[in-house]
């Protein structure tokens, strides 16, 4: 994904929502670069990924451009030390976890009251190697059930690059 497309991908689910927000699974830091030009400055931003090489990286990018995005490697279906967060995006990246439910039941209890869950997915993309546990629009519902979420909307969506359909979509926790 394109500098440009994470920004537009992810921008009406994050724009106006400032404070404190994680990047998991951050990989090369895409969606953290994305997240620091639609939030701004004053915000801050935790890349999180278990690639020791990804996060530095990031790191290496924040302390050049970004004084106010750190990365931490973690992986994000155990305990992390974070709390308390306006919101997270998860970008690419769950459909790597294969109990879906109770790793993002475990990330939302690291967010403020009325924090907001960023999710970008494939929908109609079948498994592979990449995408071994797809999260297609149609799991959403039973999702945010299932993990105390509100209703996901389904905020941007566009073919993508590789099969299916890349899109973002977001959920709120209860305030
Ligand atoms: C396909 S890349 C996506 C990177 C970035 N979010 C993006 O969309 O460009 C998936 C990333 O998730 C990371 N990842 C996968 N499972 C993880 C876990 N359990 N904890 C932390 N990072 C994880 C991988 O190391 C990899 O960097």
């Amino acid at each position: 994904v394109r500098h440009e497309d994470a920004v537009s991908l992810i921008r009406s689910s994050v724009e106006g929502l400032k404070g404190s927000w994680a990047d998991l699974g951050s990989g090369r830091g895409t969606f953290t670069r994305a997240l620091h030009d639609v939030l701004g400055a004053d915000s801050r931003i935790v890349a999180v990924d278990v690639d020791a090489r990804a996060v530095e990286e990031v790191q290496a990018w924040a302390r050049t451009e970004a004084p106010n995005v750190s990365a931490l490697q973690a992986d994000f279906t155990q305990p992390i030390d974070l709390s308390a967060l306006d919101g997270f995006v998860l970008a690419n990246a769950l459909h790597f976890v294969k109990d879906q439910a109770p790793a993002l039941a475990r990330l939302v209890k690291m967010l403020r009251p009325g924090g907001r869950v960023v999710l970008i997915e494939y929908d109609k993309r079948p498994a592979d190697r990449w995408c071994p546990y797809p999260v297609g629009i149609a799991a959403l519902p039973q999702l945010a059930k299932s993990v105390g979420l509100g209703r996901f909307t389904v905020a941007e969506s566009r073919p993508s690059n590789y099969s299916g359909v890349i899109y973002a979509a977001h959920a709120d926790a209860p305030s």
